[in-house]
């Protein structure tokens, strides 16, 4: 079986005693199986990095971290990725913040990617790259003479075809996409406006590209479903949970864990839960909102923006509700480990997942696989999120409609066992059918050809 190369701009966090997240597990599982390599940025931002990338081999896996400069992360991740692409993908055109700087930081930083890779590479590796940081790579590896397969997986949403169009050089972008083999897109609703993006670019593109026949596929991600629910089970005794589950006592928790990002909805969700505690006196001091909301991304003005005003809003609402003895939203801007953080689903009684606009959100997945089948809680669940279109025993919700939202908390709050039961039963078989091995098997088989 031929090599694995995996290229992502993060690397996983290697040895500093963090859990790995869902999409780590599945890519290192793939990368054991078949031996490989991982090529990523280091995270570390240096005045002038030199060429060449630090290598760490774990078994049959090498981990190769490349540094940047300041300028190349200001303009390739914080200018383009995440102040170009990301609020794009995810329907914001008002935040998008352009630089003709920025775009050639992009490509540079994208060829720079190319040439440590070359380095690396072998005539008979597989290459799979992940995200929008890293679009135009496969474009860079052919120019470089690469004749290796190539896959791309998109893990974010993929916008209607005339929103693209608002990026700057985005037939340029489409047409470098023809470079890979396979394109992964989490939704089929994804898939249809990638199509749709590239049919409308078709004349452009094929003045520029030599077309490969490059498949487009929907590969919707999942995580390791029986692996986190005995986590989730286990974390049951840990002490941390229990002394937890005292505090809250008879109060009932209800959860949200999103990274702090202006896709996830938080603002409309606080108001959500405020028009909850406005129409029904009952909830008060009978439930506890946790929303874990580790910062990311600061510096970037979207996020700044976004940082103040939730924190602002739950400071308010606590404020208007919040008695001697009861705090009813508890918000915390910090990470926490997946064990704990499975234990914490599991203790509540409802799973809040209200993004505006969301690739697949893995916390969805998380949240029903650690319930337990006897005593599940209940998923809200927002109809914009990738994962909406697989977990049907979810309430669906509108995030932008607050009455909605809030209606569904409190039917989630008041859902009769055998209810709960029924709705868990069928999101675990989804879940069950479809684990994240599968995911990556499915893509790699496609792209082998
Ligand atoms: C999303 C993206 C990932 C990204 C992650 C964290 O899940 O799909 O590619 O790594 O957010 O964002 P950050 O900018 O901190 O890497």
């Amino acid at each position: 079986m031929s090599r694995l190369i995996v290229v992502s701009n993060r690397l996983p966090a290697l040895g500093k005693g963090v859990a790995a997240g869902g999409l780590a597990v599945a890519l290192e599982a793939a990368l054991k199986t078949r031996g490989g390599l991982w090529l990523g940025w280091s995270g570390k931002t240096l005045d002038k990095p030199a060429k060449g990338v630090s290598l760490q081999d774990l078994g049959n896996v090498t981990y190769a971290a490349m540094d940047l400069s300041a300028e190349e992360v200001s303009g390739y991740y914080e200018g383009i990725s995440n102040s170009v692409l990301w609020p794009l993908c995810h329907y914001r055109p008002d935040l998008l913040e352009y630089t003709r700087t920025a775009m050639d930081l992009y490509l540079s930083v994208n060829g720079r990617f190319a040439d440590e890779l070359l380095d690396l590479l072998r005539p008979d590796d597989v290459i799979w790259v992940h995200d929008y940081h890293l679009i135009p790579l496969a474009q860079a590896l052919r120019e470089r003479g690469v004749q290796n397969r190539i896959g791309y997986f998109h893990h974010i949403p993929w916008p209607a075809q005339d929103l693209f169009r608002a990026m700057p050089k985005a037939s340029k972008l489409l047409a470098s996409m023809l470079a890979y083999d396979v394109i992964g897109l989490q939704t089929a609703t994804d898939a249809r406006n990638l199509r749709a993006a590239l049919d409308a670019a078709r004349p452009d593109l094929e003045a520029s590209t030599t077309p490969r026949g490059t498949r487009i596929g929907t590969y919707p991600i999942s995580i390791d479903t029986q692996g986190f629910s005995s986590r989730a089970r286990r974390a049951e005794n840990l002490p941390r949970i229990r002394e937890l589950h005292q505090r809250f006592g008879p109060r009932e928790m209800v959860i949200g864990v999103d990274r702090l990002d202006y896709s996830k909805g938080l603002p409309e969700r606080l108001r959500a839960i405020e028009h909850l505690l406005e129409n029904r006196a009952a909830l008060h001091n009978r439930v506890s909102f946790l929303q874990i909301t580790p910062a990311s991304r600061s510096g970037i003005e979207g996020y700044d923006r976004i940082q103040q005003e939730v924190a602002e809003r739950a400071g308010r609402l606590n404020a208007s509700y919040g008695t001697l003895d009861w705090v009813p939203v508890r918000y915390i801007n910090r990470a926490f480990s997946q064990s704990l953080l499975a234990g914490l689903y599991r203790l509540s009684k409802v799973g809040l997942v209200t993004p505006l606009r969301d690739g697949m959100n893995l916390v969805a997945k998380e949240y029903v696989a650690a319930q337990d089948p006897e005593d599940p809680g209940v998923l809200v669940l927002s109809q914009f999120a990738g994962a909406a279109a697989e977990l049907d025993g979810a309430l669906i919700v509108n995030p932008y409609d607050v009455a909605d939202v809030s209606n569904a908390m409190a039917r989630a709050l008041d859902m009769p066992m055998d209810e709960r039961r029924t709705r868990h039963a069928s999101m675990m078989a989804r879940l069950e059918a479809h684990p994240v091995a599968v995911w990556s098997e499915t893509f790699l088989r496609d792209l082998a050809g």
